[in-house]
């Protein structure tokens, strides 16, 4: 039997990364605590997304989006319990606001490095962090479309998230190991600033740009 894609969490990131996953033909289980709140959602989506408990909607996952607080992130997760060996697809920004965002990670040095840490079983790979919830929506942006990158430890794991965000209309972009999740939780934190305090407002990503080979300066 085919595995399934997961979201656990359906605010703005969650519901706008199942909008973009069922318009790029994919089916997906949605976990909330109440899935009676995503009636709406469901009827949106039609029959590519069910919604359910997190533990119901993980029960087949091979690959789970995780997209709450980053507090509640662990506690998401034991409680939706995906099964060992799943990708864990780690959204999630640990930010402070005071005159603007602060990152605060825990311990580990990552929300991504904490969830590995509580779930060894699971692979962890950070992505989809980066950028505001319009662009998990529609990642087209003025001069084509917005880089992804992605971060873990686990190769093949990073490479399925990578080919993921490819179908999804992202550039994917190799982002390294795990430990470079810290860097992609900053990165979040200089995004806020410029959408929210630099003028460049909410429709904007970064992107890699490469200057052709050979062209002269
Ligand atoms: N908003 C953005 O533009 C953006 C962009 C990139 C990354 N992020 C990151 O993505 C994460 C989600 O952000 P968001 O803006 O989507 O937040 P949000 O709109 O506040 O939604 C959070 C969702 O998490 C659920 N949730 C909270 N605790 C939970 C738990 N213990 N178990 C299961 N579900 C739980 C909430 O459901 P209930 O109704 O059950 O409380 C809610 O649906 C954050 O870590 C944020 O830093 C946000």
């Amino acid at each position: 039997m085919p595995k399934d894609l997961a979201i656990v969490g359906l605010g703005a990131v969650g519901a706008n990364l199942a909008r973009r996953l069922v318009a790029s033909g994919h089916s997906v289980q949605l976990g909330a605590r109440r899935p009676a709140d995503l009636a709406a959602l469901i009827a949106e989506l039609g029959h590519a997304a069910r919604a359910a408990s997190p533990d119901l909607a993980c029960r087949n996952a091979e690959l789970v989006f995780l997209a709450v607080p980053a507090h509640a992130a662990v506690e998401a997760v034991r409680a939706a319990a995906p099964p060992a060996g799943a990708i864990l697809v780690d959204c999630n920004n640990p930010l402070l606001f005071v005159d603007g965002p602060i990152w605060k990670p825990p311990a580990e040095g990552s929300t991504a490095a904490q969830l590995q840490a509580a779930f060894p079983a699971l692979r962890v790979v950070k992505a989809f962090n980066h950028f505001g919830a319009e662009l998990h929506a529609d990642p087209m942006l003025r001069g084509g479309p917005a880089d992804a990158f992605v971060a873990g430890d686990d190769a093949a794991a990073r490479q399925r998230v990578l080919g993921l965000a490819a179908a999804m209309g992202f550039v994917p972009r190799d982002a390294g190991p795990l430990r470079n999740a810290a860097v992609l939780e900053n990165l979040a934190v200089l995004w806020i600033q410029l959408a929210l305090h630099g003028g460049l407002g909410r429709e904007f990503s970064f992107r890699c740009e490469q200057r052709p080979a050979g062209e002269a300066r």
